[in-house]
């Protein structure tokens, strides 16, 4: 066996996986966020650890099972995170996480220093997610926390390194801290020196499938793993998301709904240019890369739909009959920017709308309408990986969006492609589980193990009457944003 641990915002979950990529047990534990200030987002990294080995030892105790059979780990975590740590190896301070927003003066000023090297040498604009502009924030108004802090790492390095007594980090995951040369692979000493940073404040990089090393004996006692259990790297949870999906080869692309959406799309090329307008990322396969767009409320504008109209009622029972409106919502509109938006807009200001409204529609015309709006603002995702020469036709669906058949089909018939639901799918979970199966030499690559480990469920073609209705109105969808951002 292996166990794939998903360090995830809101818990952690750890799988226990077979060598048929059958999950044996599974464990999950919380823990809290707290908000100081409106746009402030952080968690206790001891609170990562203490959830980290109780999952652990949930899974390590599973019937029939003993420790001895249980060969490797590797995680999965929440990307971003800035966790400082001082010369002793203690965090100085609360992790700030993906989510906190206090950052826009500080990514402004990266801007400023960088020009049009931040886009060479990192690949991403600067966003108030990302790694750097905290690092900046901390040492402009926490002098004194700053002062102790002699290295960072992101939320799963420390939690690895709790458990190993090793500090590392993974490439998949420095590539979203703005310090990273993503296409050489290594730490910029351009973007260190430019903001005054020294060498020895970046952890040694590694591959995904790295082994890092073993547990710790008091880690092994309180988990009742043994002490040789190997410990792989692991990766960014989009990276190990696309893993669990299978996305390990061109021409293959994930949709995943979630609270927020991922279009994400496996890239072999260190040099294409996106120009900044979706994240490029270093995949947790080596040398191989991926891009991704964001739509900030996917699933959520679905629950605040649910939440608002239908509270009392099921997710199945609101949807009940949504097959049967046509494509189109019968000429109901929805853009779904409650909370702003990120992919290709990056508008935290821009808020949502309906149009069209008919005398005639009913709450399953806004229903569709609201499913629609989701999946038009994905395909903004899908058209600029089009734009930019890359093919998009096979779509594998997980999350929420990949639950429901009218969805799956709603996808195919506005992504105008082969849509795939996975059979049993398990999130970033499992790709964690895989890098630890590869690197315990399983299996001779990724993509022989993901053979193995990934089934594809049903899969859905695109309908040429709908793909055609869907197109003219993904033209006006696209024109909303421009004639309603004055609103706000
Ligand atoms: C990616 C991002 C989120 C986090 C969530 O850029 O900010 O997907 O990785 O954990």
């Amino acid at each position: 066996y292996v166990v794939g641990i998903d360090l995830g915002t809101s818990a952690v979950k750890a799988l226990l996986v077979d060598k048929n990529g059958m999950v044996a047990a599974e464990a999950s534990r919380s823990y809290p966020l707290f908000h100081e200030h409106s746009g402030w987002s952080e968690q206790k990294p001891e609170d990562w650890v203490t959830a980290t080995i109780e999952a652990l030892h949930e899974v390590a105790s599973a019937n029939g099972i003993s420790a001895e059979q249980i060969e490797g780990i590797s995680f999965s975590g929440q990307m971003h995170g800035l966790v400082l740590l001082n010369g002793e190896n203690k965090p100085v301070r609360n992790a700030i996480l993906w989510n906190d927003t206090r950052t826009t003066e500080q990514c402004r000023e990266i801007e400023r220093t960088l020009g049009d090297k931040l886009l060479g040498i990192t690949r991403n604009p600067a966003l108030e997610g990302f790694t750097l502009p905290k690092i900046l924030w901390v040492r402009q108004y926490e002098p004194q926390a700053f002062e102790q802090a002699k290295l960072f790492v992101l939320p799963k390095d420390y939690v690895r390194y709790a458990l190993t007594g090793e500090l590392h980090m993974d490439i998949s995951d420095a590539a979203g801290t703005l310090l990273l040369d993503v296409a050489a692979k290594e730490w910029s000493s351009d973007v260190l020196v430019a903001f005054g940073l020294p060498a020895s404040f970046c952890p040694p990089l590694v591959e995904s499938h790295g082994l890092v090393g073993t547990l710790l004996s008091e880690i092994a006692e309180r988990t009742g793993l043994k002490a040789s259990t190997k410990v792989f790297a692991g990766g960014a949870d989009n990276a190990c998301g696309a893993i669990g999906a299978g996305i390990l080869s061109e021409g293959l692309t994930l949709s995943s709904i979630g609270t927020s959406g991922v279009i994400l799309s496996y890239e072999n090329d260190k040099n294409k240019d996106f120009q900044g307008k979706v994240h490029f990322f270093n995949h947790g396969k080596e040398d191989s890369f991926y891009a991704m767009g964001v739509t900030l409320a996917a699933g959520y504008s679905l629950s605040w739909f649910k939440k608002t109209f239908a509270p009392n009622e099921s997710f199945d029972e609101m949807l009940q009959g949504v097959g049967e409106v046509q494509p189109g919502a019968g000429g109901l509109l929805f853009t779904p920017y409650l909370v702003g938006e990120r992919t290709p807009h990056a508008d935290p200001a821009i808020r949502a709308s309906f149009i069209g409204v008919d005398g005639s529609h009913e709450r399953i015309h806004f229903a569709r309408a609201v499913m629609e709006g989701i999946t038009f603002s994905l395909n903004e995702s899908v058209d600029l990986f089009r734009s930019v020469g890359k093919t998009v036709d096979k779509v594998i669906s997980i999350g929420g969006g990949a639950q429901n058949p009218v969805w799956l089909q709603m996808q195919a018939d506005i992504f105008n492609a082969t849509v795939v639901a996975l059979e049993n799918e398990q999130g970033p979970g499992l790709g964690a589980a895989m890098l630890a199966a590869y690197g315990c030499g399983w299996f001779e690559s990724l993509e022989a193990c993901a053979d193995k480990f990934v089934k594809h469920a049903a899969s859905y073609e695109p309908q040429p009457e709908a793909v055609e209705t869907y197109k003219g109105l993904f033209r006006i969808y696209q024109q909303v944003y421009a004639q309603t951002r004055g609103m706000n």
